[in-house]
């Protein structure tokens, strides 16, 4: 479903469940990383899209004081927020990504609006593409539209990830939150995660394209090797004598390697190589020198597989895959995308081999893991809109 598409069936089923039209509808994008994974906590770059995914809400003012009513139109589930006081974690599980907005909201001196709310998600769960932040981004989006006050976007997105950090356990970076809200139509973004400056990158070329491989295989962040992960590389800046691994270069590390355990050592091999590779890649797709970002995300693909060690079996297969159809085949990279432990894969591909290639790596994949991968190419999109407001 594209977004208008959403759109109108949200309306549909926000009017079925509420017996009137809804007055606001607004959409936030799923993002997939071209590179740049698990440098944003560590004050370094990212270079993700948003992709052609969204949640999407559909919503009213209502008549049920100090309560705010969301009905998934999905799982045909609903979810009621008490507004009256400062809101709570609470059930369902996914309504805390609204709670924890909205409690970012009441910080911010702002009353709640009662609000009717049908919502509906095309972003994968526990896919590595974002769909929590899409859905934290889509309600700030829903306050936007609501209480007729826009927010600044980069405080809209650092009011998103203190939800995510506060209600559902994870202590991300900025990333996700970030490209949901300030995406463009037609770009990548690069994010500076220590200014938050960003660069737009425009990818526009035709003769590319870029694949989401979904494993199929979900991922769960808030299992503990996101946090350690995070506290490994917090260890190696506070042995290496930095701030952050940002301000770390690859000679340093090796200078203080003797004051760093194997594995962390590792773990810091990669980010400050990640941290490198995303901004090279960035100069490549601004030269459209495709094979060259293509051995940028294998390159970043192995370093998250053996000094990370946030891959798994079902990823590595899926690169195989990809390496194995290879240039000539049409295929310039591939890699893990996201946090890991299962989710996605992003591949760059020759545009006019997209079809052969998702039909080889769809095949391969099965015969290989047993699994049916979901696979699906996907232009920049926009970031979080307000359709109707
Ligand atoms: C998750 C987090 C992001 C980022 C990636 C890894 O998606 O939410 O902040 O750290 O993992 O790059």
């Amino acid at each position: 479903m594209n977004l208008k598409e959403l759109a109108a069936h949200v309306t549909v089923e926000f009017q079925k469940h509420y017996g009137r039209p809804p007055r606001w509808i607004v959409a936030a994008p799923g993002r997939v990383n071209v590179i740049g994974e698990h440098t944003d906590y560590n004050d370094g770059f990212v270079l993700p899209m948003a992709i052609e995914r969204y949640a999407v809400m559909a919503a009213d003012a209502a008549d049920t004081p100090g309560q705010v009513n969301v009905y998934d139109t999905h799982f045909k589930e609903s979810a009621t927020i008490d507004i009256s006081a400062p809101v709570t974690k609470g059930q369902p599980k996914w309504s805390n990504y609204i709670r924890g907005v909205f409690a970012g909201f009441q910080n911010r001196g702002v009353t709640i609006p009662a609000l009717d709310v049908a919502f509906m998600s095309t972003v994968p769960l526990g896919g590595g593409l974002s769909s929590s932040a899409a859905l934290e981004v889509c309600t700030a989006t829903l306050m936007e539209a609501a209480t007729g006050k826009a927010i600044d976007p980069i405080e809209k997105a650092l009011l998103a990830q203190k939800a995510e950090h506060d209600f559902a356990g994870v202590p991300c970076g900025i990333m996700d939150q970030f490209i949901s809200a300030l995406g463009r139509e037609g770009h990548l973004l690069l994010l500076d995660c220590r200014t938050r400056k960003t660069q737009l990158v425009p990818m526009s070329d035709p003769s590319v394209a870029l694949l989401v491989i979904n494993t199929n295989v979900k991922h769960e962040l808030s299992g503990g090797e996101y946090a350690e992960r995070r506290a490994q590389c917090e260890e190696a800046a506070r042995n290496i004598g930095v701030k952050s691994l940002r301000d770390c270069t690859a000679d340093q590390l090796d200078q203080a390697k003797g004051k760093l355990s194997e594995v962390v050592y590792r773990r810091a091999r990669h980010v400050i190589g990640e941290i490198e590779r995303t901004t090279h890649a960035a100069e490549g797709i601004r030269q459209s020198n495709w094979p060259t970002v293509g051995q940028f995300m294998y390159a970043s693909h192995y370093a998250l597989r053996d000094d990370y060690e946030v891959s798994c079996k079902e990823l590595d297969v899926v690169v195989e895959i990809a390496e194995d159809i290879g240039y000539q085949g049409g295929v310039y990279g591939c890699r893990m995308t996201g946090g890991g432990f299962g989710g996605c894969c992003v591949a760059l591909v020759k545009a006019d081999c997209v079809n052969a290639i998702t039909k080889k790596i769809a095949a391969d994949y099965k015969a290989k893991t047993g699994i049916d991968a979901a696979i699906f190419a996907s232009r920049p999109a926009a970031g979080a809109t307000i359709i109707k407001g």
